[in-house]
């Protein structure tokens, strides 16, 4: 048996209907504890994310570690701006294209990373300046974005890399000297390249909310986002060491507060000084990600400490043979604590739950906390808005706030398969679009 839901447009001219569809009961089954980093995240609809240095695919224990554990790839130095494009207007893919053929090949998504930063240019680049460095960053963003395009596609790009001071000042690099729109122009640019990617702005120690780099990180993506610059999301390096601020900075809040913006928020770039010494921050890290709906996933920067751009420090999660360190196991069983069975959050209070499980559904959108990706649906289109959504409504057990900011309209069916005997059945609808009362019509009929 399926159930079907239908929505029927009356008048047509006038509609937008904001839907986010939740299809829930209570599911009894307990699922078993995931083994491997990638799926034990996945169970939430995040990834599990490593740092793949191309000199070491050729190493077994290497590369069987990666291949087992991890579900998003980011090439450690392979897509810089030096690796990708050595003389200008020479472009070189060989050794991005090597991690970027075996990650797909394997089932793997691609973070780029990196297309405007001050670091890691080629020599022709740093003695650049004004329209000429402007030009040739845009021409950069440009090819290497249209190749990666071409490939098969990328989960998210970082567009820029490590912009501000630590005081919150731009970083007077030679790419801020062409202007202080270097930033915009390259979302702007990135945007047009490939539009069917996420573009992130990407910084370490912008983990503490009340920090003056991160206020200023803010405050861009809030300006972006009012003016119409083109940004998906923001990427938080973590790059921890006993010196960080963490576990007291809030990383929790500053997560929330960017994702409010109507940005996806990653951890990209996770290593911790000693890790096996702060397995309470591990922990800390997987669950202010874990709590935060548009945090999508995490990276960490390298499979074994030996492989570490600071090998010295011991700060990943496999040894320097492969083997799984305590920080590991921490890491696992956070990802699979965090996945409730149930998801409790948006589950009304039934009393008769059916037998075959619960669907939820982000109408229009990706997966969003419990929520799966938008499926199951024929007609209608998508749309995405970034109004700030009134929750008030919604009085016990709401939905993560961001899945109103996407939407299926227009005329559609839902059709959900293998369903059996009663089944409870919850709409979310939000208005972004109208304003007055009685401009939305529309009929909901369900099978
Ligand atoms: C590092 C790589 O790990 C090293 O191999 C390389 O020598 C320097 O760059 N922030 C970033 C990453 O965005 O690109 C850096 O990667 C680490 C800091």
């Amino acid at each position: 048996m399926k159930t079907k839901i239908n929505t029927s447009i009356l008048r047509l001219s006038s509609i937008l209907i904001v839907l986010a569809v939740l299809l829930s009961s209570i599911n009894l089954t307990a699922s078993a504890a995931e083994t491997t980093l990638g799926a034990a995240a996945a169970q939430s609809g995040r990834y599990f994310g490593v740092a793949i240095a191309s000199g070491r695919m050729g190493d077994s224990t290497y590369i069987t570690i990666a291949n087992r554990e991890f579900n998003m790839v980011t090439a450690e130095n392979e897509m810089k701006i030096d690796a990708t494009e050595p003389n200008q207007n020479q472009f070189n893919f060989t050794n991005g294209d090597r991690i970027y053929d075996w990650a797909r090949q394997n089932g793997k998504q691609v973070r780029g990373h990196t297309l405007a930063w001050h670091s890691q240019q080629p020599g022709w680049m740093q003695n650049m300046s004004g329209t000429a460095l402007r030009n040739a960053m845009i021409n950069h963003i440009n090819r290497v974005m249209a190749h990666y395009r071409d490939r098969g596609g990328i989960y998210a790009w970082d567009v820029v890399n490590e912009a501000f001071e630590e005081n919150g000042s731009r970083r007077n690099s030679n790419l801020q000297q062409t202007g202080n729109d270097w930033i915009e122009v390259a979302f702007r640019t990135a945007r047009a390249a490939d539009p069917n990617t996420k573009l992130c702005y990407n910084d370490y120690n912008i983990e503490a909310w009340n920090y003056a780099k991160t206020q200023a990180v803010y405050r861009m993506v809030q300006d972006f986002k009012q003016r119409g610059v083109p940004i998906d999301c923001v990427g938080f390096q973590g790059h921890f060491n006993s010196g960080t601020a963490y576990p007291n900075s809030n990383f929790r809040t500053t997560l929330s507060s960017f994702a409010a913006l109507g940005v996806d928020v990653q951890i990209t770039e996770l290593d911790i000084e000693n890790a096996n010494s702060r397995l309470d921050w591990w922990r800390g890290i997987v669950n202010d990600c874990l709590a935060v709906s548009r945090c999508t996933g995490i990276t960490v920067w390298g499979v074994r400490d030996s492989d570490s751009w600071r090998a010295s420090q011991n700060p990943l999660l496999f040894d320097n043979n492969g083997n799984k360190k305590a920080a590991y196991n921490t890491v696992l069983d956070a990802l699979n604590a965090g996945q409730p069975t149930t998801p409790t959050a948006t589950t009304p209070p039934s009393t008769t739950p059916p037998p075959n499980g619960s669907v939820s559904i982000n109408a229009g959108g990706a997966a969003t906390g419990s929520f799966g990706a938008d499926q199951y649906f024929s007609g209608g289109s998508t749309y995405t808005n970034t109004a700030t959504i009134d929750m008030s409504q919604i009085p016990s057990n709401p939905p993560p706030t961001s899945i109103f900011n996407t939407e299926r309209y227009g005329a559609m069916t839902y059709t959900i398969p293998n369903r059996s005997g009663a089944q409870t059945v919850t709409l979310y609808f939000a208005e972004t679009y109208l304003s007055a009362a009685g401009q939305r019509l529309f009929n909901v009929s369900i099978n």
